[in-house]
């Protein structure tokens, strides 16, 4: 099979692929936000972020959206209409919200790395940028950015989607953490979403472990996770 992990190579990102692999990835990110999986897993967010309700910003959310009922309630005079008209306005409002802050804001704060792939990450000591290569063309990228000599964070693991489940993901891992052995890098961290439930699979099958977040990130459904190695 022409797409199978075997005939995949892992290897270094050259300058002349930087915009091929920043398109990867940014397709791969975007791929995963306009769907509808990924509302229903924002709507499952918004009411995971009961548990947090008494943190002051959760809270303002919360009673902006009993105000709605309740003028919802004054003008409908039905209880069930005016739970499924404030719903109806609140999910895509701040579905559309989160995209904008989170995902588009993420996505654009980092626009002069991933425009500049090749010289972001071998101009910074430590860092790398692999890619999986299928005969000339790329078909999974994966960054080690270092932060300190003994930590370091994954980031842009992406596999094009007819390449995946093929463990395409699982080389780039082997080769990601292989060298931050070889470099005695101690924790190895990385952020991850609800929104991206196979990439979590993959994650927490190599050891990876939730730790702190603020509750607002965790009722986005963002997640930091890292591995003591
Ligand atoms: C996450 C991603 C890189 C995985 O790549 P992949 O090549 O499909 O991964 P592999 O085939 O090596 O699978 C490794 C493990 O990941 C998990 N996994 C991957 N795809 C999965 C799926 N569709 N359903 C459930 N688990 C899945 C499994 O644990 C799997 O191990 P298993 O095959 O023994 O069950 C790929 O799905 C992807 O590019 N997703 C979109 C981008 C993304 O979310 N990136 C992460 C940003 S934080």
């Amino acid at each position: 099979m022409e797409n199978d992990a075997k005939t995949v190579t892992i290897r270094k990102l050259r300058q002349e692929e930087e915009i091929e692999a920043r398109d990867i990835v940014v397709s791969a990110f975007y791929g995963q936000i306009v769907t509808l999986r990924a509302a229903v897993c924002f709507v499952l967010a918004v009411f995971s972020g009961l548990r947090h309700i008494l943190e002051p910003l959760i809270f303002c959310l919360y009673v902006i959206l009993g105000l709605l009922m309740t003028i919802f309630h004054a003008v409908t005079n039905s209880v069930l209409i005016s739970v499924v008209l404030t719903a109806a306005w609140s999910l895509p409002t701040a579905w559309g919200l989160i995209y904008c802050s989170f995902y588009g804001l993420y996505v654009r704060s980092r626009r002069r790395e991933l425009d500049h792939l090749y010289s972001y990450y071998n101009g910074k000591a430590g860092s790398k940028f692999w890619v999986a290569v299928c005969g000339e063309k790329i078909v999974g990228t994966v960054a080690l950015d270092r932060v300190s000599d003994t930590v370091a964070e994954l980031k842009w693991m992406s596999v094009l989607p007819e390449y995946r489940r093929r463990g395409v993901g699982t080389r780039l891992m082997k080769r990601f953490e292989g060298f931050c052995r070889s470099e005695r890098v101690r924790k190895i961290r990385l952020h991850t979403s609800r929104i991206q439930p196979e990439a979590l699979r993959l994650y927490q099958k190599w050891g990876f472990v939730w730790t702190n977040t603020t509750s607002l990130a965790a009722m986005h459904g963002h997640y930091l996770l890292q591995k003591l190695i």
